[in-house]
């Protein structure tokens, strides 16, 4: 489990399918932004089981063990991009920025990349501010990049590189 100061990433394994499978077929979890294909038990098995060793997803929880959203990366190339989602009961309480920076801190300290980057629909602005508040820059707009609810969409490129970070905000943080 990878802890911070307000919540606790913790990787998701088969005991969570049936939380997985009801999340991910809710479209209010996903937003307005994000596709809305509905995914049964089976599926998500075989998808789980086929990640790679560099694939890697988390349930984002608070210190009581709730679970309050997700957040993912995988490899892209010789870099990694990451993913998230919150319930929406519990967005704008700065627990996405705080996973994000966990997430940030743990592959910049496990691997050596030099690049970490996430993407999202233009009108996306809680997704664009909390890459923002994570460290990450905009690069720009990728044109007709997703097909998403019958239309292909833009995407921001956002990116944090190894020199921007420079040092862990949340894990094994170096005393002031
Ligand atoms: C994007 C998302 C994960 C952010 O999670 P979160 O836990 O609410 O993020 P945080 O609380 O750390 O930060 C959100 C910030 O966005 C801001 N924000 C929220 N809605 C906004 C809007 N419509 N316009 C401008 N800013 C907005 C909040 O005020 C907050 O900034 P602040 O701390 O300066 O006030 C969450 O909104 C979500 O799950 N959305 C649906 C799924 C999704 O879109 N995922 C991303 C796909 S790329």
């Amino acid at each position: 489990m990878l802890e911070g100061p307000v919540v606790n990433l913790r990787i998701i394994g088969h005991e969570d399918i049936p939380l997985i499978v009801e999340w991910a077929n809710d479209p209010d979890f996903g937003g307005e932004f994000e596709p809305i294909e509905q995914v049964n038990h089976r599926e998500i098995l075989k998808w789980l089981d086929g990640l790679s060793a560099d694939e890697k997803w988390f349930f984002i929880e608070k210190k009581d063990d709730s679970k309050i959203g997700q957040i993912m990366y995988a490899p892209v190339g010789r870099h990694f991009v990451i993913g998230y989602r919150m319930l929406p009961a519990e967005r704008n309480k700065g627990y996405c920025t705080e996973a994000i920076k966990i997430i940030v801190d743990y592959l910049f300290l496990t691997r050596d990349i030099v690049r970490i980057q996430a993407e999202t629909n233009p009108q996306n602005l809680a997704s664009q501010k909390v890459l923002e508040k994570a460290g990450f820059t905009k690069e720009g707009v990728k044109r007709k990049s997703v097909f998403i609810r019958g239309q292909w969409q833009d995407g921001v490129l956002y990116s944090i590189l190894r020199e921007d970070w420079r040092e862990p905000k949340v894990l094994f943080k170096p005393k002031a």
